[in-house]
């Protein structure tokens, strides 16, 4: 079933727009019919059951009171800038609708007083020569405090517990479509160093003592986050000298192990 989405502005990011009451992960169910679908598709849900998170992680999400929507991008071109610009477009509706406070952690979580409200999951697929991408985003929107310690994610937070705000579904779909249709659109006409600079002004990782770890945990490099490359490196000063740390296999530490 399609629907129309309410709020909706963008031309092509939304249509058609497919409410699923629920879904194992909205990425799986995208990728599954992604070849035969058009660029801007979007499914959702309230209740994803087996969500993918960063790095073979899961990504919870049951109860209704969390976003989970992916959208379709074709073709697969820029796609290891799709998550950054997801971010800072995750970044921009999420302070529109709840209030500024709301920041990007390199590469592309977002957190709001610390702690992480939105996740961001992007894959790429080659059914063909032109292939596609699957922009996967996961927003906390109504969990309490006591929910997100029972589901083991204590150090996450819901967008309602740190504003007040208590936020639809549609209308966060909504807002992140809106914005992120523009974002993509002048990344592909001039690359990702014409949002460098807004990225960076809204990234929380910039300017903070960080630590660079690998997936299993070892300790790659440290530093003082200083900036954002024109491919979206994060630039790390270590006593080696500057380090561009790509997307990807990585997380990014805070120095006393705190988010970022
Ligand atoms: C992360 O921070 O680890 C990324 C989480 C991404 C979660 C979203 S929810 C919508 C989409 N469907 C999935 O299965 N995962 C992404």
């Amino acid at each position: 079933m399609t629907g129309e989405l309410r709020g909706l502005t963008a031309r092509e990011f939304g249509r058609p727009f497919f409410p699923l009451p629920e879904a194992d992960s909205t990425n799986r169910w995208l990728k599954e019919r992604g070849g035969g679908l058009p660029h801007g598709a979007v499914c959702y849900t309230g209740r994803q059951t087996a969500g993918r998170g960063r790095m073979g992680r899961d990504w919870v999400a049951p109860d209704g009171k969390a976003l989970a929507l992916s959208l379709l991008v074709k073709p697969a071109a820029h796609s290891a800038l799709l998550a950054p610009v997801c971010g800072l477009a995750a970044a921009r509706a999420l302070s529109g609708l709840a209030g500024e406070g709301f920041a990007v952690k390199w590469p592309n979580d977002i957190v709001c007083s610390g702690r992480k409200v939105c996740g961001i999951l992007c894959e790429t697929c080659w059914p063909d020569a032109r292939g596609f991408s699957v922009a996967g985003i996961g927003v906390n929107l109504r969990q309490t405090e006591e929910e997100l310690r029972r589901a083991g994610i204590p150090q996450a937070a819901s967008v309602e517990m740190l504003t007040g705000r208590r936020l639809t579904l549609e209308e966060t779909a909504a807002a992140l479509l809106n914005e992120l249709e523009p974002l993509w659109l002048r990344l592909e006409r001039e690359g990702f160093a014409a949002l460098r600079e807004e990225y960076e002004a809204r990234c929380a990782t910039v300017g903070r003592e960080v630590r660079v770890l690998d997936p299993g945990g070892a300790l790659r490099l440290e530093g003082r986050a200083v900036g954002v490359a024109e491919d979206g490196s994060l630039l790390v000063e270590t006593p080696d000298g500057m380090v561009p740390v790509r997307a990807g296999e990585v997380s990014v530490r805070g120095m006393a192990g705190h988010l970022y």
